[in-house]
């Protein structure tokens, strides 16, 4: 690839997505962008990024987008974060939000849906506990292809294979020819959207859990401190945000702090620690997806 179409295929990305590209990863773009520029009709990536420079279709730019996102997921992924979520943010939130018992989570980069349906999942197994709760979860993500397949919640046999107990399976999911549905009880608790977390978060309302991982790691530095900053402006002054394994707010905001003896966990440094704190301000902007988990 020549070296200016690398830079502008580079910049594009950083611009679009936060995506941090490398030269080492030149090899990323040929793989990924071939099947666009088929789908466009072009004949390599010459053309391709020929067609970006003098077409300038935001559709093509989409496309490119999307094709460079990188959809690695799976159910219970990492298992001990949906362990700390069930036996101490969920604990702590159940006795800190008695006087509206209203629980809004954020899954900030939900690929296809693993994450998000495994909160739904968990919740779903703490059954009475839940009884007269509303519990919001909002899914996002910045593609709108990975998105389709999220809220279509049909895993193939190697998915529902990696992470996700067997019990879950029998319980929540229905077999279709030679792939697996979930229920509508479990796809229904959980609200996607396409969004871009380089975009104003402030939309999306507030929230009580934000689950942000295996995103940052694609960003530079600033633009991790821009997202995580913005992120701690949405979230209820006793809430909590799961990075993943890989990720740290260490050396990139003062904002988070880790909250003690739970590794990936973080709570605002000015904040009122862990889910302590009985009211709070209602969310705002975008709850039209409320759904309660109450089985009654
Ligand atoms: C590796 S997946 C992580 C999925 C899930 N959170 C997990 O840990 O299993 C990363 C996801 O981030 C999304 N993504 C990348 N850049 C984004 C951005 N700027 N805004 C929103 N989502 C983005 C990708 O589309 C992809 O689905």
């Amino acid at each position: 690839m020549k070296a200016d179409d690398f830079n502008m295929f580079q910049s594009l990305l950083k611009q679009r997505s936060g995506l941090v590209l490398s030269r080492d990863k030149a090899y990323l773009l040929e793989s990924r962008l071939m099947p666009v520029a088929r789908k466009w009709s072009l004949r390599g990536l010459d053309e391709l990024a020929q067609a970006v420079r003098t077409k300038k279709d935001e559709r093509l730019v989409k496309d490119i987008t999307e094709a460079m996102t990188t959809n690695e997921s799976s159910f219970f992924r990492d298992t001990k974060p949906f362990e700390q979520f069930r036996t101490f943010t969920l604990p702590a939130l159940l006795k800190g939000r008695t006087a509206n018992r209203k629980i809004r989570i954020w899954s900030a980069a939900c690929s296809s849906g693993q994450e998000p349906y495994s909160l739904s999942m968990l919740l779903k197994e703490e059954g009475a506990k839940l009884s007269g709760w509303s519990i919001e979860i909002v899914a996002t993500d910045i593609s709108s292809e990975i998105l389709a397949k999220a809220k279509a919640g049909v895993y193939t046999q190697f998915e529902v294979q990696r992470g996700l107990p067997i019990t879950h399976l029998v319980k929540y999911f229905r077999q279709r020819s030679d792939k697996w549905e979930l229920t509508p009880d479990i796809r229904s608790m959980v609200t996607f959207r396409e969004f871009n977390l380089l975009e104003d978060l402030r939309p999306l309302g507030q929230f009580d859990v934000i689950f942000c991982r295996n995103v940052l790691i694609y960003f530079d530095q600033p633009t991790k401190t821009r997202v995580l900053e913005g992120m701690s402006r949405l979230l209820a002054s006793d809430g909590v945000l799961f990075l993943g394994g890989a990720e740290t707010v260490l050396g990139i905001t003062d904002k988070f702090k880790p909250v003690d003896g739970q590794r990936g966990v973080y709570q605002l440094s000015g904040g009122a620690g862990t889910a302590t704190t009985p009211v709070r301000p209602t969310s705002t902007g975008f709850s039209a997806g409320l759904r309660s988990v109450a089985t009654g």
